[in-house]
């Protein structure tokens, strides 16, 4: 089985992915973890896909498969894709490797994500996401950083490339009958049992 996470920047990919994870025993693949882990490294990939994603736009189609082709080991089953696919041309690519199953889109209004993400913390030890209203990292005690394209110029690039290009996917899915739409408003908990129930349900 194999979930595909629509939504834009704060729509709740990350948080939801992580539950289903542990739910249906899936392999988390975030590609902009992904990238964030590579970004660290010191070398021309690395810094190229740092200052792009400081940016908030994409990075090319060609790292980002390829990423994910070497973390799954080429076993594309099992895995819930978190901002995977961005675009036509990687769904397609996608399509390539593996069967998509599900599709589900969390959906937000713009001014919403603005201010989730103004207010989105992250833990360096476990990747935990959650707000500033903690000041460690409430399941290990880690420290908490702000991502830097949670800064608005970045956030309003994100929205519109979201509008753009990740939007229209829904009518790529839409013969195939894969598309499930959720109000991203909710509490964690609510769109979750919402999710549950979607997968349980096929
Ligand atoms: P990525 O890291 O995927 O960023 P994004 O899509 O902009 O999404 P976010 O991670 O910001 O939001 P989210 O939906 O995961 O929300 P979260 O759960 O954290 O990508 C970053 C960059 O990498 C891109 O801009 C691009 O440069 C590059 N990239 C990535 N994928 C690519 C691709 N395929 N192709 C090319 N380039 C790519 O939640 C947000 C906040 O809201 C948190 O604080 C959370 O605690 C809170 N929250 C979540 N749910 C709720 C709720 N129900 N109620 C209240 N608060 C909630
Ligand atoms: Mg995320």
């Amino acid at each position: 089985m194999n979930i595909i996470l629509l939504g834009m920047a704060g729509s709740g990919k990350g948080t939801q992915a992580k539950l289903m994870a542990k739910k249906f025993g899936l392999t988390h693949i975030s590609m902009g973890d992904l990238l964030r882990e590579e970004a660290k490294k010191d070398n021309e990939l690395g810094k190229k896909i740092k200052e792009i994603i400081s940016k908030g736009e994409l990075i090319t189609n060609e790292i980002t498969l390829d990423l994910i082709r070497k973390k799954v080991e080429g076993n594309f089953n099992n895995i819930v894709f978190d901002g995977y696919p961005r675009s036509l041309e990687q769904a397609q690519a996608l399509d390539a490797v593996a069967e998509v199953n599900f599709v589900i889109s969390l959906e937000i209004p713009d001014e919403l994500a603005i201010e989730r993400l103004s207010k989105r913390r992250q833990c360096r030890e476990c990747g935990e996401i959650t707000t500033d209203k903690y000041e460690k990292c409430t399941k290990c005690q880690g420290e908490l950083y702000q991502r830097k394209d949670d800064e608005p110029e970045a956030i309003k690039k994100r929205l519109e490339i979201y509008h753009e290009e990740v939007e229209p996917l829904k009518e790529y899915y839409k013969p195939r009958e894969l598309v499930h739409i959720i109000d991203g408003t909710g509490t964690v908990e609510e769109i979750f049992e919402e999710i549950t129930k979607i997968i349980n349900n096929k």
